[in-house]
């Protein structure tokens, strides 16, 4: 009863909001506060009915305010991902399936995308690989910014691989976008002129004391070792070999940036700073990774 006396969208979001803050939800998969949560949820249904956009005095629908309230409810009670319980999360603007198969895109990447990673590549990159590609969102993006390029998505997991087909037909992108069920590069062939990855890099400690929202999302696509630190850096050592001469690195690692900088300072790391939030992205040349000492 969540929603009871509501008639407009004001009243709508104003008590959505209330009782998401009352919950103590976690908001980090796709919004950062319960007013956001809310507006999304309940645009998203209304969308989906082909309503008119709301204004704040909107008169709803009693069966569109009968759905939001079941939707809220389920997402306080289960601390359910909103975009789980939607199938819909957004990316660069662009709308992608996701279910609990996948982690909900989130990556600052989108931020470098966005700009055709203007200040990075000199060319349009031809051959793009998005290792760890979970739904897709990263490297579906970047096919979409790139018209021309050609795209691979690995991933160990093929459930993984199933939403980021969704994701391809979605997309309409089957001519140029194909996936590549890998632990890391063993099944990818041939070299790349951009590498993109945003891997698992969350340390045992610190996936304990995660938000009961992120152990809704595969452990496979958040953890990685003791100190997260394994997967990043077995990218690192494999990655010279399937990047063209002039070929770019991109690896995420969110706040476990600081331990792979110190583990690896034979690597002259670029980290990235990003304008709408986010950390961790480095970047690094074929040439830089060539000549490590490892
Ligand atoms: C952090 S999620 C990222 C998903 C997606 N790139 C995104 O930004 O939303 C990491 C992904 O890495 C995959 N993964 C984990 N270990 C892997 C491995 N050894 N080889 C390839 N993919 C792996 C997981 O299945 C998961 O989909």
């Amino acid at each position: 009863m969540l929603l009871i006396g509501v008639v407009n969208t004001q009243e709508c979001l104003e008590k959505m909001t209330a009782a998401f803050d009352g919950a103590n939800l976690f908001f980090g998969h796709g919004t950062d506060n319960s007013w956001d949560e809310a507006c999304w949820l309940l645009e998203t249904l209304a969308r989906r009915r082909a309503l008119p956009p709301l204004q704040l005095d909107t008169a709803l629908p009693v069966d569109l305010l009968a759905e939001v309230e079941a939707l809220a409810t389920v997402r306080i009670e289960t601390r359910k991902p909103l975009a789980y319980l939607l199938n819909e999360a957004w990316f660069c603007g662009l709308p992608f399936y996701v279910d609990e198969r996948v982690l909900v895109p989130r990556s600052p990447f989108a931020e470098l995308i966005n700009t055709r990673f203007e200040t990075l590549l000199k060319t349009a990159p031809r051959r793009i690989l998005d290792l760890c590609t979970g739904g897709g969102c990263i490297g579906i993006a970047c096919a979409i910014a790139f018209p021309e390029a050609e795209v691979v998505l690995a991933d160990l997991s093929p459930d993984a691989l199933a939403v980021a087909r969704i994701n391809i037909e979605k997309h309409k992108l089957g001519d140029r976008v194909q996936v590549v069920e890998s632990d890391l590069f063993a099944s990818v062939t041939g070299r790349f002129d951009l590498i993109v990855s945003n891997p698992p890099y969350v340390g045992a400690e610190e996936y304990e004391d995660l938000p009961a929202e992120y152990l809704r999302e595969p452990e496979l696509g958040l953890l990685t070792g003791n100190d997260g630190l394994e997967i990043p850096l077995r990218i690192l050592e494999q990655a010279a070999t399937y990047l063209s001469d002039d070929g770019l690195l991109l690896l995420e690692t969110g706040a476990t940036w600081p331990l792979l900088d110190e583990a690896r300072t034979d690597l002259p790391f670029l980290w990235l700073e990003f304008e709408y939030g986010g950390e961790g992205i480095c970047a690094l040349k074929a040439s830089e990774l060539r000549t490590q000492s490892r």
